[in-house]
């Protein structure tokens, strides 16, 4: 089948990509002709581990290419996937005028009969709203708009999109249906059920997804905020919730919030839709603002762990992406976290093994160094907000040897008390209680700079 995709970012290239992988024809088109330029000359302008490998292999067998012109692919595409950015708009909303200006540019070259699927999330109404764009522009035109949601998570995406739980087929049209049947037959012969409904029930599943799952992660926030206040440890009540298989042991992990391009943005367009239609969605509310306070609660916790003398401390930052295993810093905790620091008067260095570029762009006066141990030299503190695997491994010798100060604080819970106590540090982590009694006995090493070793609350 002849795929084209609009939108060449993480979404369009992964799904593009893919799509070839399953043996069809994809052209990926962009506005950024800086990036189909790279990509056209080999390079892959996202890091997303497996995605060089894959777009070359399907290069090179012929069925993926990239182009900068959309009109010449779009002409020829049995299937015309949408899958440009829909960012936030004003109160809370999405702002739908890239896919609207996609759907425009495409009108006037569509075939008879071509299914425009939209990749891209968007709120409810949305797939019938292009419908009315592309007939205004091509009166008389027989052609379907599809709602295909994608649920692939970054850092593996292409696992996921070529395993996935489900695949979402929104269509109003039985011609929209089949197209997306055959284009997905390799998958689902494996077994991968397959949803066929309507475009508003495809939209809507997409949002309720994402809102469900940001609201396991608020509330294991708020039960490991409870654990640190009654001696509870938040791994134990996570795998003893996640046991019982209608909670699932995933999205129960504590950290400094949820972020990303999709969780936080698609959240708040969920309340907005709610709220639009008179059915307000005040559990995502209340979590759209408990995820806000949570990153700025994290950081005073920092300063407060500090004590006294926090001010004109030295903190090394490691993790500036949303999540591991991406370049992606999209509404990335520590890029609310680390300029709050700031504020309070610590000076911040940073390290991220692949998102540094991205993270500098948004943050300022912070020293980027790409050896952690070289961020973390002479720092009073060393402050954890990515769950890399890089640190999951750090020599904790070398850490602790190098730093000036003894305090580690790990909000991704990579550690135990107990590991970090044998090399004379201070932990600090998350849904764990202070209390040496409940937690293991830490032995906390002598600061080098003494006033920071006074012991801080642990809560705020
Ligand atoms: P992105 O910003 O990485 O990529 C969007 C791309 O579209 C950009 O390269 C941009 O230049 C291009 N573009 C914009 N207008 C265009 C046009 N008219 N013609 C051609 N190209 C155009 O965005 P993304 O993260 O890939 O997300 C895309 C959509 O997928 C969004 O709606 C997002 O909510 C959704 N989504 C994202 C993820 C994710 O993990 N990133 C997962 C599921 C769904
Ligand atoms: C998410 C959805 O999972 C995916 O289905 C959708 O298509 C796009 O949005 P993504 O944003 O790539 O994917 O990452 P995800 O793994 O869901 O993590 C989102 C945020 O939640 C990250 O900041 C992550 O650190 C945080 N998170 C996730 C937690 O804090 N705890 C968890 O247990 C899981």
């Amino acid at each position: 089948m002849k795929v084209v995709m609009i939108g060449a970012g993480y979404v369009g290239l992964t799904t593009g990509a893919c799509l070839a992988e399953l043996g069809h024809s994809v052209t990926c088109v962009d506005t950024d002709a800086a990036r189909i330029k790279a990509l056209a000359a080999g390079a892959t302008p996202i890091y997303e581990p497996g995605l060089d490998d894959l777009i070359r292999k399907n290069r090179d067998g012929g069925r993926l290419d990239f182009s900068a012109d959309t009109k010449g692919p779009a002409s020829r595409a049995d299937a015309i996937f949408l899958a440009v950015g829909t960012p936030a708009g004003a109160n809370g909303d999405i702002d739908l005028s890239y896919i609207e200006a996609a759907a425009r540019q495409i009108a006037p070259v569509m075939k008879p009969n071509t299914v425009v699927v939209v990749k891209s999330t968007v709120v409810v109404g949305t797939c019938r709203r292009l419908r009315e764009v592309i007939a205004e522009k091509r009166l008389g035109l027989d052609f379907s708009v599809a709602s295909n949601p994608e649920f692939l998570r970054e850092g593996s995406a292409i696992e996921d999109f070529l395993h996935p739980d489900r695949i979402v087929i929104g269509a109003d049209d039985r011609r929209a249906a089949a197209l997306l049947e055959e284009l997905y037959a390799p998958l689902t012969r494996r077994q991968t059920p397959v949803l066929v409904t309507n475009t508003a029930n495809a939209e809507l599943i997409k949002y309720a997804s994402n809102a469900f799952l940001a609201l396991k992660i608020g509330f294991i926030n708020d039960v490991a905020d409870l654990c640190e206040q009654v001696g509870g440890e938040i791994e134990a009540v996570a795998r003893g919730m996640g046991l019982d298989r209608r909670i699932g042991t995933s999205f129960l992990s504590p950290g400094p919030g949820f972020g990303g391009s999709c969780f936080p943005k698609d959240t708040r367009a969920f309340v907005a839709t709610g709220r639009k239609h008179r059915a307000r969605q005040s559990l995502v509310e209340t979590l759209v603002a408990k995820n806000e306070t949570r990153k700025s609660s994290l950081a005073r916790r920092v300063v407060a762990e500090l004590g006294d003398r926090a001010r004109g401390a030295r903190v090394a930052v490691l993790g500036l992406a949303f999540k591991a295993n991406t370049d992606d810093v999209r509404e990335s905790p520590a890029l609310s976290i680390i300029p709050l620091l700031q504020q309070a008067g610590l000076s911040v260095r940073a390290h991220d093994p692949q998102a540094e570029a991205n993270a500098a762009r948004h943050l300022s006066g912070v020293e980027m160094h790409d050896c952690l141990y070289a961020a973390a030299q002479d720092a009073d503190a060393v402050v954890i907000l990515t769950e890399w695997e890089d640190y999951r491994a750090l020599d904790l010798k070398r850490l602790a040897k190098a730093m000036s100060g003894s305090l580690l604080i790990d909000y991704r819970n990579l550690f135990t008390a107990q590991k970090i106590a044998l090399h004379g540090l201070r932990y600090v982590s998350l849904g764990k209680s202070a209390s040496p009694k409940a937690a293991g006995a830490v032995v906390s090493k002598a600061s080098k700079r003494p006033e920071l070793a006074t012991a801080a609350p642990n809560h705020l």
